[in-house]
């Protein structure tokens, strides 16, 4: 059991959008704007089951896919992002998108992420078409309707996402080195529910450019997505001072953990989220969303680029504020472990709740002033995160 912080690590400003189900609608840009991708809308549906055939609760989806030409990154069509999450609250998801288009060499696919307690994460592709495909000829003969989604009526396709047992869903694997994330906390004791019993398949080398987004050399999810100093790439910068976190995620003994979806979030440099539940007077800043998202790599590391935080009271009755701070979700093999990163000699560092409860452990929250890897950041700390040594929030 990792010691406890109080509860309000997390803050009230968990973003909506790590969790949310607002973009399981590929077919729109966003919702009221009128322009819309091109190609023909689809839907796909299903559900997420256990070992028992029990919809398996709280499973993270990440659906991605080529546009309707069937290209990618370079998508000739600026309406289309390809990239949706689902979270599966009740094992059941419903995704609208558009069809997508047959890359060279492949059949129309749509590739599926899956994150939850008990496995690092799971991958797997789902094929539009029952035509030949390199990916899924990999697979063996018996095993192909798995991933062929049925189509009941024009349009809607379902398929189950059977994560044990029989008729599991063949998963893809493409990180032959890559350590396994074992537990990194304590879990719903699911794991063995849900685990796969079935050998990963390797991913054919044609088939890894729509895996792309999976790869753990990344530093992000996609691009940009571990920059929250720009909107997206290329875009204008955020109003503060742009600073660089970077760091790792190891277990007590040192080992890197590779593979855990860290998210991070923090106010803007007037103090104030974007946040619905934010309601304070600060400014807004329109260039700053203040979430961002990263996969350690190898090595266990993560970097992320954000404004250094403004300050924010948090008791108007007490005139408490809270000190410059960051938050940090780290997600792996376990559960979801929260925990806020500090800095150095902040004023109110001194009446923070958490460094009351911590004492002299407090310093294990700081960044370490670090040495910037590039001149658009002027400042960079390091938080190394250890499990069994970095506080986190207890689960509830
Ligand atoms: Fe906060």
């Amino acid at each position: 059991m990792f010691p406890a912080t109080c509860e309000d690590t997390i803050g009230p400003y968990y973003p909506y959008s790590f969790t949310d189900t607002d973009r399981d609608d590929l077919t729109v840009v966003h919702p009221g704007v009128v322009l819309r991708p091109q190609g023909e809308a689809i839907e796909l549906r299903g559900r997420v089951l256990d070992i028992d055939g029990k919809p398996a609760h709280g499973v993270l989806l990440e659906f991605w896919q080529a546009d309707a030409q069937g290209s990618y990154r370079d998508s000739a069509d600026p309406h289309f992002r390809g990239l949706s999450r689902i979270h599966a609250h009740d094992g059941e998801f419903r995704l609208r998108t558009i069809k997508p288009g047959a890359e060279p060499g492949r059949a129309p696919c749509i590739t599926v992420t899956l994150f939850s307690d008990g496995f690092s994460r799971l991958v797997t592709q789902f094929f539009l078409e029952d035509t030949a495909d390199p990916v899924l000829d990999s697979v063996p003969a018996h095993r192909r309707n798995l991933l062929v989604p049925k189509q009941i009526r024009p349009g809607v396709y379902t398929v189950d996402i059977v994560l044990s047992g029989k008729d599991e869903t063949p998963f893809f694997e493409d990180l032959h080195e890559t350590p396994r994330v074992h537990g990194i906390g304590p879990t719903d004791r699911t794991s063995e529910q849900r685990t796969p019993r079935e050998r990963l398949l390797p991913i054919p080398a044609v088939g890894l450019a729509g895996f792309t987004p999976l790869h753990t050399e990344l530093p992000a999810l996609r691009a940009g997505e571990n920059d929250l100093t720009r909107l997206s790439a290329g875009r204008q910068r955020a109003a503060g001072e742009a600073i660089e976190i970077i760091g790792s995620v190891r277990d007590a003994a040192g080992k890197p953990q590779a593979g855990v979806l860290v998210e991070v979030w923090n106010a803007n440099s007037f103090g104030r989220y974007a946040h619905v539940a934010d309601d304070h007077d600060y400014p807004l800043d329109p260039l700053f969303l203040g979430e961002g998202r990263g996969i350690t790599g190898l090595d266990g590391g993560f970097r992320f680029w954000t404004v250094m935080p403004g300050h924010y009271i948090a008791r108007p009755d007490i005139n408490r504020w809270r000190p410059a701070h960051i938050h940090f979700s780290v997600r792996g093999g376990g559960s979801r472990l929260i925990t806020q990163m500090y800095f150095d000699g902040d004023p109110y560092n001194d009446t923070d709740p958490m460094r009351v409860l911590m004492g002299a452990d407090f310093v294990r929250q700081i960044g370490v002033p670090s040495l910037p890897s590039s001149q658009e950041v002027s400042r960079a700390f390091r938080f190394d995160i250890v499990l069994g040594r970095t506080y986190f929030e207890q689960p509830a």
